[in-house]
């Protein structure tokens, strides 16, 4: 991107650079990844809770308990570090609860697990310590199977304003 300045971002981009990360670039990556989990527990319940559809429910019960398993993985992997686990939550949740209907609702969902999957993907390879490089793989995995799932299930509901029913979803 034209007049892009990698000093006004917090954190470099994994994928910027190639080499191992050292532990001073790596915690603030798995830090930002935490608060993005967090923040992703927090829309799970949300959405959840004020879903009509008993199926969505249940897939929004798997994606809450897989974003606080990617949670306790990341928290364990910065301390791993000897880092401090972030107490803050991402700025996806104030974003993700201005969102309306169903289908928009997983759709946005899954714009936010692409992004952790994009940045898990590019920073993997760049992890010297196996249990970390493990973790991540594990969330990598994870992310890619809720995104199916939600994808799956977003594709029958009905837009917000669907012009052929009128119909309101939520
Ligand atoms: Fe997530």
């Amino acid at each position: 991107m034209a007049g892009r300045n990698p000093q006004n971002s917090r954190i470099p981009s994994p994928s910027e650079a190639t080499g191992p990360l050292g532990r001073d670039e790596l915690l603030p990556v798995l830090n930002e990844l935490l608060e993005a989990e967090r923040a992703g527990v927090k829309v799970a319940a949300a959405y959840r809770d004020e879903c009509p559809s008993a199926e969505v429910r249940a897939l929004l019960d798997g994606v809450h308990a897989d974003e606080a398993h990617s949670c306790a993985l990341l928290s364990k992997a910065i301390q791993r570090l000897g880092g401090e686990p972030s107490r803050l939550t991402g700025a996806f949740l104030e974003r993700a609860l201005r969102v309306e209907g169903l289908r928009e609702r997983l759709a946005f969902l899954n714009r936010g697990q692409g992004w952790v999957i994009r940045r898990v993907e590019a920073t993997i390879p760049r992890i010297s310590d196996p249990e970390i490089s493990a973790a991540l793989a594990e969330m990598l995995e994870i992310h890619i199977r809720n995104v199916a799932a939600c994808d799956e299930i977003a594709k029958d509901e009905p837009e917000r304003n669907d012009a052929r029913s009128g119909k309101k979803v939520l």
